[in-house]
């Protein structure tokens, strides 16, 4: 890879960042028997129709994770890759009840995500955020338990909440109320909308739960009025072309959005969602918009100055991580 820009990643889940190799030696680790013999095979199951098809996998997959160091393993390995491709900071999701309901205590997630995200300045020169995703397909009750039984680790470890998983049929304001809870605990507010979903999930996820960024939101430029919502507040949004691809939101890459929304003024982010399972990392990513969209330097640029306006750093943080950006020479 020659010399990445600079870039903030908001929009990861670390449960997709689990690589087949991780998976099976987890699997070994533990005594999980998969159905795939090697890592070959488990990467020719990677190819979806849908968010569905792929949620179906990312979740059975997740049976490798059990102790507190797969989870420190799952993050450092994430961390390594990340760094290597650019990225400066990291606000990361996890999806809590997905570990909780195969009987993997929550202290166990987080003391092992914790651990590796604490080490990370030092290790991979990476600060983080760590956001905690209700899954918008489970009923909104474990959703207010799970929030609950977070709240230890509110303010010293997870800084926000979002919604993630099966988008259609699952309307953000299922979730008000624990998005209310959310904010009167000092939390920040993210949300998955506008993936799969329509443009009414984004004036919901916006005017219902009070979000301060979507997560993907490509379905936003349907509606004009919305588009012009977002721009005039400049609300930040977390695309991410090769999972829009790889779940067939968006035909090919040469026809994602991502120049009409830049065109549109829209406060445009590029991420990986789940690298391991959509072909590439963040600065991939960013290869693939250069290769085939044609997206030139100065766009590039501005996709990672908004990288680090979008996130949760604080302002003199920013500052810097900008200044690194506006210096950067693309070799
Ligand atoms: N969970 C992990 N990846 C996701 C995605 N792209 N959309 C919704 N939920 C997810
Ligand atoms: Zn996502």
């Amino acid at each position: 890879m020659t010399n990445p820009v600079p870039k903030a990643e908001l929009h990861l889940h670390i449960e997709g960042t689990l690589e087949p190799e991780l998976t099976l030696a987890l699997a070994g680790r533990n005594g999980v028997e998969l159905p795939y013999a090697n890592a070959e095979e488990l990467r020719a199951a990677y190819a979806f129709e849908d968010l569905q098809s792929f949620l179906d996998l990312y979740y059975a997959l997740m049976a490798v994770l059990r102790t507190e160091q797969d989870f420190a393993d799952l993050a450092d390995a994430y961390l390594a890759r990340a760094a290597a491709q650019g990225v400066r900071h990291a606000e990361i999701f996890f999806d809590p009840q997905a570990h909780t309901a195969r009987g993997v205590e929550l202290a166990t997630v987080l003391d092992g995500l914790g651990r590796a995200l604490a080490a990370a300045p030092e290790r991979h020169g990476i600060t983080t955020r760590l956001i905690m995703c209700f899954l918008r397909d489970e009923p909104v009750e474990s959703a207010r338990a799970t929030f609950e039984a977070a709240r230890p680790w509110f303010g010293s470890l997870i800084t926000a909440v979002g919604l993630d998983s099966a988008e259609v049929g699952h309307p953000p304001a299922k979730f008000r109320e624990v998005y209310d809870l959310a904010r009167e605990a000092g939390l920040r507010l993210v949300a998955h909308a506008g993936e799969e979903g329509p443009p009414e999930y984004v004036w919901e996820a916006l005017d219902v739960l009070g979000v301060e960024r979507v997560d993907h939101g490509i379905r936003s430029m349907e509606d004009p009025a919305l588009v012009e919502r977002l721009a005039r507040e400049q609300v930040p949004l977390t695309v991410c072309p090769f999972s829009n691809v790889r779940l067939r939101c968006v035909k090919t890459l040469a026809e994602h959005p991502l120049p009409r929304m830049l065109e549109a003024g829209l406060l445009v982010t590029v991420n990986s969602d789940d690298p391991s399972y959509f072909g590439g990392y963040v600065d991939d990513n960013f290869r693939g918009l250069r290769e085939e969209l044609g997206l030139g330097e100065e766009e590039l640029r501005r996709l990672a100055a908004n990288s680090f306006r979008a996130s949760f750093l604080p302002e003199r943080e920013r500052e810097a991580h900008l200044k690194a950006v506006e210096a950067h020479r693309f070799a």
